[in-house]
């Protein structure tokens, strides 16, 4: 019998240290090829065009995943087993709901840097699964030695969720240091269930970073709107144009914004020098083949428990157990 009575939802907010975004922006322009970190992308207009990418015809990712959740969830959970549910950068917690309906008595834990987004998400799924106990977690799990002892972590097992091929915009080797982060956070006996893009034929992978209504394009380009507004820039926006580009021996997209021409730009307190057609790279999305993701994540100290894929091949769900 299902209990009416509602299950608590708790907020812990542990004030993650604020970035140095000037520090990391002369770093990345300092770079040959000018790269800056992917999540400079996701300020609120940002995050408005990741939602519009996501419903664009040529960006299947989402709607693949969500389909595939939907549609496994009731093997997931039985593989997943008893445990509370950890989501990672949880966001607007969008893809969790299929997964707390088919587990049995689940707990689910949501950690995010961004207070804002935790509350409101948080919410809204408390809401719609009162029944379920919840925390959301303001931090930057990242750098965290561990999670908090609340009882919902510490007396069941954890069990990871890191949906939306999020993995992708990390190098390999910081990809690799992330899982072994979630290794150590899970603690003993814990699982991780992860979704991961994989490579698919080029035209495909083109399309679906330079979609036909130009939202890809608006989503690099208002970065530079950003260093403006936010950090005194004088970036001329429309002297740079969007390219997505797949570069098969790195197997990931490239996605950057190239100098018309010859020009000079003020960026903290500095000036920058960009040749015409140079590139500023503002993300990297990298893919990987079954085979290539679990090579790395066993050097994180992950084995492959199961896995679920679409027809197409397109896209993985794996569910990982500790190597121990
Ligand atoms: C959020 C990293 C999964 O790489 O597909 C999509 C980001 N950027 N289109 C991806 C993104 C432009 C996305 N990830």
């Amino acid at each position: 019998m299902t209990s009416t009575l509602h299950a608590p939802l708790e907020l812990i907010d542990l004030h993650p240290a604020a970035t140095d975004m000037r520090q990391l922006v002369i770093e990345g322009m300092s770079q040959s090829p000018k790269q800056l970190p992917a999540w400079f992308l996701y300020d609120a207009e940002g995050s408005r065009l990741f939602d519009q990418i996501c419903e664009q015809p040529e960006y299947t990712l989402t709607s693949t995943e969500t389909a595939l959740l939907q549609s496994q969830a009731p093997a997931m959970a039985a593989a997943l087993g008893a445990g509370t549910l950890v989501e990672f950068g949880a966001g607007s917690a969008r893809k969790v709901s299929p997964l707390l309906e088919a587990m049995s008595n689940p707990a689910y834990v949501a950690l995010d840097i961004s207070s804002e987004h935790l509350q409101a998400a948080c919410q809204r799924l408390h809401q719609r699964h009162p029944q379920v106990p919840m925390l959301g977690i303001c931090c930057d799990y990242s750098q965290m030695q561990q999670l908090p002892l609340h009882p919902l972590l510490a007396q069941q097992r954890r069990l990871g969720f890191f949906p939306g091929s999020s993995l992708g915009n990390f190098e390999p080797q910081e990809a690799r240091a992330l899982l072994g982060q979630f290794r150590r956070l899970l603690g003993p006996g814990g699982k991780l269930l992860i979704g991961i893009d994989q490579p698919k034929a080029v035209e495909r992978l083109e399309a679906a970073y330079n979609d036909a209504a130009g939202i890809s394009a608006a989503f690099a380009l208002n970065l530079l709107t950003r260093l403006n507004r936010d950090l005194g820039a004088n970036f001329q926006v429309d002297q740079f144009r969007y390219r997505a580009r797949w570069l098969p021996a790195a197997s990931h997209i490239e996605m950057a914004l190239v100098s018309n021409q010859a020009q000079v730009v003020q960026l903290c307190d500095r000036d920058w020098s960009f040749d015409g057609g140079e590139a500023l790279i503002t993300e990297t999305s990298h893919k990987y083949s079954p085979e290539s993701f679990l090579a790395l994540a066993s050097e994180a100290g992950w084995r492959s428990e199961e896995r679920w894929s679409d027809g197409a091949g397109d896209l993985s769900l794996h569910l990982l157990k500790q190597a121990d």
